[in-house]
Protein backbone atom coordinates (compact mmCIF):
# COMPACT_ATOMS: atom_id res chain seq x y z
CA UNK A 1 0.00 0.00 0.00
CA UNK A 2 1.20 3.19 -0.51
CA UNK A 3 2.25 5.23 2.57
CA UNK A 4 0.94 8.54 2.86
CA UNK A 5 3.92 10.37 3.74
CA UNK A 6 6.49 9.26 1.00
CA UNK A 7 7.49 11.15 -2.02
CA UNK A 8 8.56 8.67 -5.10
CA UNK A 9 11.25 10.07 -7.23
CA UNK A 10 11.66 9.08 -11.02
CA UNK A 11 13.52 9.37 -14.19
CA UNK A 12 10.66 10.86 -16.77
CA UNK A 13 11.22 11.20 -20.34
CA UNK A 14 8.96 13.10 -23.01
CA UNK A 15 9.87 13.20 -26.61
CA UNK A 16 9.63 16.95 -27.79
CA UNK A 17 8.23 16.71 -31.39
CA UNK A 18 9.01 20.60 -31.82
CA UNK A 19 13.05 19.69 -30.81
CA UNK A 20 13.00 16.12 -32.04
CA UNK A 21 14.43 15.04 -28.91
CA UNK A 22 13.95 13.45 -25.60
CA UNK A 23 14.10 15.76 -22.92
CA UNK A 24 14.63 14.10 -19.51
CA UNK A 25 13.12 14.94 -16.04
CA UNK A 26 13.53 13.79 -12.48
CA UNK A 27 9.65 13.90 -11.28
CA UNK A 28 8.66 13.63 -7.67
CA UNK A 29 5.15 12.54 -6.51
CA UNK A 30 4.01 13.14 -3.29
CA UNK A 31 1.03 10.62 -1.59
CA UNK A 32 -0.11 12.97 1.20
CA UNK A 33 -1.59 15.06 -1.38
CA UNK A 34 -1.39 13.91 -5.09
CA UNK A 35 1.21 16.57 -6.20
CA UNK A 36 3.82 16.19 -8.47
CA UNK A 37 7.14 18.40 -8.91
CA UNK A 38 9.58 18.01 -11.74
CA UNK A 39 13.06 19.19 -12.28
CA UNK A 40 14.95 19.61 -15.65
CA UNK A 41 18.10 17.12 -15.72
CA UNK A 42 19.82 19.06 -17.90
CA UNK A 43 19.49 21.90 -17.49
CA UNK A 44 19.55 21.77 -13.83
CA UNK A 45 16.26 23.73 -12.94
CA UNK A 46 12.81 23.51 -11.78
CA UNK A 47 10.60 22.61 -14.50
CA UNK A 48 7.17 22.19 -12.78
CA UNK A 49 6.21 23.77 -9.63
CA UNK A 50 5.01 21.43 -7.10
CA UNK A 51 1.51 21.11 -7.98
CA UNK A 52 -1.82 18.82 -8.13
CA UNK A 53 -1.89 16.18 -11.07
CA UNK A 54 -4.97 13.93 -10.42
CA UNK A 55 -3.56 12.48 -13.73
CA UNK A 56 -1.11 10.41 -12.31
CA UNK A 57 -1.62 7.95 -9.42
CA UNK A 58 -0.03 5.32 -7.14
CA UNK A 59 -0.73 2.45 -9.43
CA UNK A 60 0.91 4.41 -12.26
CA UNK A 61 4.41 4.37 -10.75
CA UNK A 62 6.72 1.96 -11.65
CA UNK A 63 9.34 1.55 -14.46
CA UNK A 64 7.79 1.43 -18.19
CA UNK A 65 4.38 3.30 -16.68
CA UNK A 66 3.39 6.05 -19.22
CA UNK A 67 1.95 8.95 -17.32
CA UNK A 68 0.26 12.79 -18.46
CA UNK A 69 1.04 15.45 -16.93
CA UNK A 70 -0.54 18.49 -17.94
CA UNK A 71 -1.16 17.02 -21.74
CA UNK A 72 2.94 16.12 -21.71
CA UNK A 73 2.89 12.08 -21.62
CA UNK A 74 6.38 11.24 -20.05
CA UNK A 75 7.64 7.59 -19.76
CA UNK A 76 9.36 5.95 -16.57
CA UNK A 77 12.55 5.08 -17.28
CA UNK A 78 14.08 4.65 -13.95
CA UNK A 79 13.97 5.22 -10.46
CA UNK A 80 15.90 8.47 -9.29
CA UNK A 81 16.62 7.23 -5.65
CA UNK A 82 17.03 4.31 -3.70
CA UNK A 83 14.50 4.90 -1.85
CA UNK A 84 11.83 4.60 -4.65
CA UNK A 85 13.96 1.74 -6.03
CA UNK A 86 13.50 -0.38 -2.77
CA UNK A 87 9.97 0.33 -1.73
CA UNK A 88 8.63 0.23 -5.25
CA UNK A 89 10.66 -2.69 -6.25
CA UNK A 90 9.11 -5.14 -3.64
CA UNK A 91 5.62 -3.45 -3.91
CA UNK A 92 5.48 -4.34 -7.63
CA UNK A 93 7.36 -7.00 -7.94
CA UNK A 94 7.27 -8.48 -11.88
CA UNK A 95 6.47 -11.65 -13.02
CA UNK A 96 5.66 -13.37 -16.28
CA UNK A 97 3.02 -15.17 -16.52
CA UNK A 98 1.89 -16.96 -20.19
CA UNK A 99 -0.83 -18.36 -21.08
CA UNK A 100 -0.41 -21.63 -22.73
CA UNK A 101 -1.69 -22.76 -26.30
CA UNK A 102 -4.52 -25.00 -24.68
CA UNK A 103 -5.96 -22.15 -22.58
CA UNK A 104 -6.18 -19.40 -25.40
CA UNK A 105 -10.38 -19.43 -25.68
CA UNK A 106 -9.87 -18.72 -21.66
CA UNK A 107 -8.56 -15.52 -22.40
CA UNK A 108 -11.38 -13.70 -20.57
CA UNK A 109 -11.86 -15.97 -18.09
CA UNK A 110 -8.30 -15.93 -17.24
CA UNK A 111 -7.61 -11.75 -17.30
CA UNK A 112 -10.34 -11.81 -15.31
CA UNK A 113 -8.59 -14.22 -12.65
CA UNK A 114 -5.76 -12.22 -12.58
CA UNK A 115 -7.59 -8.72 -12.22
CA UNK A 116 -10.04 -10.28 -9.29
CA UNK A 117 -6.43 -10.94 -7.89
CA UNK A 118 -5.45 -7.51 -7.91
CA UNK A 119 -2.54 -7.48 -10.13
CA UNK A 120 -1.59 -5.01 -12.07
CA UNK A 121 -1.15 -5.81 -16.25
CA UNK A 122 1.64 -3.82 -16.94
CA UNK A 123 2.66 -5.67 -20.09
CA UNK A 124 0.74 -8.52 -22.86
CA UNK A 125 1.51 -9.67 -26.08
CA UNK A 126 0.39 -12.87 -28.07
CA UNK A 127 2.89 -14.18 -29.83
CA UNK A 128 3.96 -17.85 -31.50
CA UNK A 129 7.05 -19.21 -30.45
CA UNK A 130 9.66 -20.91 -32.87
CA UNK A 131 11.10 -24.23 -31.55
CA UNK A 132 14.49 -22.28 -30.83
CA UNK A 133 12.66 -20.11 -28.89
CA UNK A 134 10.84 -22.19 -27.12
CA UNK A 135 13.98 -24.13 -26.59
CA UNK A 136 15.82 -21.26 -25.19
CA UNK A 137 12.69 -19.85 -22.92
CA UNK A 138 12.51 -23.32 -21.11
CA UNK A 139 17.01 -23.66 -20.88
CA UNK A 140 16.50 -24.95 -17.44
CA UNK A 141 14.38 -28.02 -18.53
CA UNK A 142 16.82 -28.73 -21.31
CA UNK A 143 17.80 -32.99 -21.53
CA UNK A 144 14.46 -33.47 -19.15
CA UNK A 145 12.26 -36.35 -19.92
CA UNK A 146 9.25 -34.37 -20.95
CA UNK A 147 11.64 -31.52 -22.45
CA UNK A 148 10.77 -32.30 -26.19
CA UNK A 149 6.98 -32.76 -25.38
CA UNK A 150 6.86 -29.68 -23.79
CA UNK A 151 8.23 -27.58 -26.90
CA UNK A 152 5.91 -29.54 -29.01
CA UNK A 153 3.73 -28.57 -27.25
CA UNK A 154 4.20 -24.66 -26.36
CA UNK A 155 4.67 -24.19 -30.00
CA UNK A 156 1.35 -26.18 -31.30
CA UNK A 157 -0.31 -22.32 -31.60
CA UNK A 158 0.00 -18.96 -30.20
CA UNK A 159 0.85 -18.08 -26.57
CA UNK A 160 -0.36 -15.11 -24.54
CA UNK A 161 3.01 -13.62 -22.52
CA UNK A 162 1.38 -11.02 -19.27
CA UNK A 163 3.79 -9.78 -17.05
CA UNK A 164 2.06 -9.07 -14.27
CA UNK A 165 3.18 -6.20 -11.29
CA UNK A 166 1.85 -6.55 -7.75
CA UNK A 167 3.33 -7.27 -3.62
CA UNK A 168 4.84 -10.63 -3.95
CA UNK A 169 2.91 -11.58 -7.56
CA UNK A 170 6.02 -14.64 -8.34
CA UNK A 171 4.53 -16.41 -5.49
CA UNK A 172 0.87 -15.13 -5.84
CA UNK A 173 0.66 -16.09 -9.27
CA UNK A 174 2.00 -19.46 -8.71
CA UNK A 175 -0.70 -19.52 -5.99
CA UNK A 176 -3.50 -19.06 -8.06
CA UNK A 177 -2.10 -21.41 -11.27
CA UNK A 178 -1.98 -24.29 -8.74
CA UNK A 179 0.53 -27.72 -8.98
CA UNK A 180 2.06 -28.50 -12.40
CA UNK A 181 -0.33 -31.42 -12.81
CA UNK A 182 -3.73 -30.21 -13.62
CA UNK A 183 -5.25 -33.35 -11.74
CA UNK A 184 -3.66 -32.81 -8.53
CA UNK A 185 -4.87 -29.04 -9.02
CA UNK A 186 -7.88 -30.44 -9.20
CA UNK A 187 -7.95 -32.19 -5.77
CA UNK A 188 -5.62 -29.97 -4.13
CA UNK A 189 -6.48 -26.45 -5.14
CA UNK A 190 -10.11 -26.87 -6.73
CA UNK A 191 -9.98 -22.94 -7.88
CA UNK A 192 -7.03 -22.46 -9.23
CA UNK A 193 -5.78 -22.32 -12.86
CA UNK A 194 -4.59 -25.29 -13.78
CA UNK A 195 -7.82 -27.31 -11.85
CA UNK A 196 -10.38 -25.03 -14.33
CA UNK A 197 -8.50 -24.96 -17.24
CA UNK A 198 -5.81 -27.75 -17.21
CA UNK A 199 -5.76 -31.31 -18.97
CA UNK A 200 -2.88 -32.96 -17.79
CA UNK A 201 1.11 -32.37 -16.72
CA UNK A 202 2.05 -31.04 -19.70
CA UNK A 203 -1.18 -29.17 -20.96
CA UNK A 204 -1.63 -27.03 -17.75
CA UNK A 205 -2.93 -23.93 -19.10
CA UNK A 206 -0.62 -21.59 -17.83
CA UNK A 207 3.30 -20.64 -16.76
CA UNK A 208 4.74 -18.44 -14.17
CA UNK A 209 8.38 -17.85 -13.07
CA UNK A 210 9.45 -19.54 -10.33
CA UNK A 211 12.06 -16.89 -8.99
CA UNK A 212 13.21 -13.52 -9.09
CA UNK A 213 15.88 -13.97 -11.66
CA UNK A 214 13.66 -16.25 -13.83
CA UNK A 215 11.42 -13.44 -13.77
CA UNK A 216 13.42 -11.16 -14.88
CA UNK A 217 14.85 -13.21 -17.35
CA UNK A 218 11.33 -14.42 -18.63
CA UNK A 219 9.79 -10.53 -19.17
CA UNK A 220 12.99 -9.63 -20.35
CA UNK A 221 12.84 -12.34 -23.15
CA UNK A 222 9.32 -11.30 -24.30
CA UNK A 223 8.98 -7.35 -23.56
CA UNK A 224 12.99 -6.49 -23.93
CA UNK A 225 14.62 -8.07 -25.81
CA UNK A 226 14.24 -7.56 -29.90
CA UNK A 227 12.23 -10.22 -30.54
CA UNK A 228 10.71 -10.15 -34.37
CA UNK A 229 7.14 -9.52 -34.70
CA UNK A 230 4.94 -12.69 -35.27
CA UNK A 231 1.34 -10.98 -36.75
CA UNK A 232 0.46 -12.43 -39.66
CA UNK A 233 -1.16 -9.12 -40.78
CA UNK A 234 -3.70 -11.05 -42.60
CA UNK A 235 -7.66 -10.74 -42.53
CA UNK A 236 -6.66 -9.05 -39.29
CA UNK A 237 -7.71 -5.77 -37.65
CA UNK A 238 -6.19 -3.52 -34.79
CA UNK A 239 -8.58 -3.21 -31.48
CA UNK A 240 -7.21 -1.05 -29.00
CA UNK A 241 -8.90 -1.02 -25.32
CA UNK A 242 -8.93 2.64 -24.31
CA UNK A 243 -7.24 4.01 -21.15
CA UNK A 244 -10.39 4.64 -19.53
CA UNK A 245 -11.46 1.19 -19.69
CA UNK A 246 -7.94 -0.16 -18.58
CA UNK A 247 -8.07 2.16 -15.47
CA UNK A 248 -11.68 1.08 -14.16
CA UNK A 249 -10.52 -2.21 -14.27
CA UNK A 250 -12.82 -3.56 -17.52
P1 LIG B 1 5.72 -23.55 -15.53
O1 LIG B 1 7.22 -23.47 -15.56
O2 LIG B 1 5.10 -23.76 -16.89
O3 LIG B 1 5.10 -22.42 -14.77
O4 LIG B 1 5.33 -24.87 -14.69
P2 LIG B 1 5.94 -25.42 -13.34
O5 LIG B 1 7.00 -24.50 -12.83
O6 LIG B 1 4.79 -25.74 -12.44
O7 LIG B 1 6.60 -26.78 -13.83
P3 LIG B 1 8.09 -27.06 -14.39
O8 LIG B 1 8.66 -28.17 -13.59
O9 LIG B 1 8.87 -25.79 -14.50
O10 LIG B 1 7.78 -27.60 -15.85
C1 LIG B 1 7.58 -26.73 -16.95
C2 LIG B 1 6.44 -27.24 -17.78
O11 LIG B 1 6.82 -28.46 -18.43
C3 LIG B 1 5.67 -29.29 -18.58
N1 LIG B 1 5.89 -30.56 -17.85
N2 LIG B 1 5.51 -31.72 -18.33
N3 LIG B 1 6.20 -34.91 -16.71
C4 LIG B 1 5.62 -34.08 -17.57
O12 LIG B 1 4.93 -34.47 -18.46
C5 LIG B 1 5.87 -32.65 -17.42
N4 LIG B 1 6.46 -32.08 -16.41
C6 LIG B 1 6.49 -30.74 -16.68
C7 LIG B 1 4.50 -28.53 -18.00
O13 LIG B 1 3.88 -27.80 -19.06
C8 LIG B 1 5.17 -27.61 -17.02
O14 LIG B 1 4.36 -26.50 -16.71
MG1 LIG C 1 8.64 -23.78 -14.07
Amino acid sequence: MANKDHQYSFIAEWYDPNAALIRKYQLLFYVADNTVEMYDIKNRRLFLKRSKCDSVRYEDLYVGSTVNVHSRKLTFVDYADDFTRKVLGQQKERTLAMIKPDAISKVGAIFDMIYKSNFLVSNAKMVTLSAAEAERFYQEHVGKPFFDNLVRFITSGPVIAIELMGEGSIDNWRRLLGPTDSSMARSEAPSSIRAKFGTDKTRNACHGSDSPGSAERETDFFFRSARKNTAKLNHCTCCIIKPTAVKSGQ
